[in-house]
């Protein structure tokens, strides 16, 4: 029941209709017996400013950041986390007493659901696919984690730009090809690691993959980050090559759980938030 006493969370995007945030965290909240609430809230670019000075007014005590406005929101904030700060982006704000910090839990989520299926990156040769957003997340905690790293994208101006930035800020290579089937090929030989950051296979165009079949192999860990639908292409396809496969709702709910534990201190229920985002996303696992 929400009382004067209740602490408000939310998530700030636009759109923000298809948000699965809210179904996880108020789950998570009603099952640890907390006295919070988590909404959405759909704000435009223009507005972006005044939705963070509200937020801070009314004593909002967390918020996570969504598209369009990762990259936006960070002069409207009084500090950030080192991680944040090297991406430059953020997803998560805590409201401290006023001062308002942000976080990347995209990029701790990511790493967390790859070492919770036993995969330590560092030292691993990682082909990371995209450099849009969350490719920006992933490739900068996977290169500070130690990971040999490979950006392949579609535009290869922006896989270079991306891996220039990296390698000036962890004073090591980064590779940085085109996205085609030949650079697919010679870079897929030797990964150890393959992650999928672009949008290819995520719903409505499910029958599309960033990777031709006949390149996977039983020794490659793929993570496609598409959480929709759950099962990708490419996941389907690495699965019969017999590869370890892990879903992109592993990295959603663990960059939720992540944004959780900073505002109320206490452990996420990762069981209960998988569970009910599956459910959200029309899925039975
Ligand atoms: N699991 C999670 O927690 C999580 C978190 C964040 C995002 N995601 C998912 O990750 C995906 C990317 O999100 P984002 O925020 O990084 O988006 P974004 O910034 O718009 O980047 C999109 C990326 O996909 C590439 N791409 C798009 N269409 C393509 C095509 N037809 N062929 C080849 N490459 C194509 C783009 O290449 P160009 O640069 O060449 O355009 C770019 O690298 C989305 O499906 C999103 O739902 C999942």
């Amino acid at each position: 029941m929400i009382s004067g006493r209740t602490k408000v969370c939310g998530v700030i995007g636009d759109p923000i209709e298809h948000t699965m945030s809210p179904v996880m965290h108020n789950a998570a909240f009603s099952k640890l017996g907390l006295d919070y609430v988590y909404l959405p809230f759909r704000v435009t670019a223009q507005e972006l400013g005044k939705a963070v000075e509200g937020a801070r007014a009314l004593n909002i005590r967390g918020l996570n950041i969504t598209i369009p406005h990762k990259v936006a929101i960070l002069p409207f904030l009084d500090k950030l986390d080192p991680l944040a700060e090297k991406i430059g982006a953020i997803n998560t704000i805590v409201n401290d007493g006023g001062v308002l910090i942000g976080y990347n839990t995209d990029a701790t989520g990511f790493l967390q659901a790859l070492l919770e299926q036993g995969i330590e990156p560092k030292g691993k040769k990682v082909a990371v696919l995209g450099a849009g957003g969350a490719s920006r997340a992933i490739s900068f905690i996977l290169a500070e984690r130690g990971a040999k790293l490979v950006i392949l994208n579609r535009q290869p101006a922006r896989a270079e730009e991306l891996a220039q930035r990296i390698a000036q800020v962890f004073k090591r290579e980064v590779k940085a090809l085109a996205l085609n089937e030949e650079n697919l090929a010679g870079i897929l030989a030797e990964a150890e690691i393959l992650v999928n950051t672009t949008s290819l296979g995520m719903s409505p165009e499910v029958d599309k993959t960033p990777v031709p079949a006949r390149l996977l192999k039983s020794s490659l860990v793929v993570f496609d980050i598409v959480y929709n639908p759950i099962k990708t292409r490419l996941l389907k396809e690495a699965e019969l090559a017999g590869a370890k496969t892990i879903n992109g709702l592993e990295m959603l709910v663990w960059q939720g759980a992540l944004a959780f534990e900073k505002w109320t201190g206490q452990q996420a229920p990762l069981d209960l938030m998988k569970e009910v985002a599956t459910e959200a996303l029309g899925h039975e696992d």
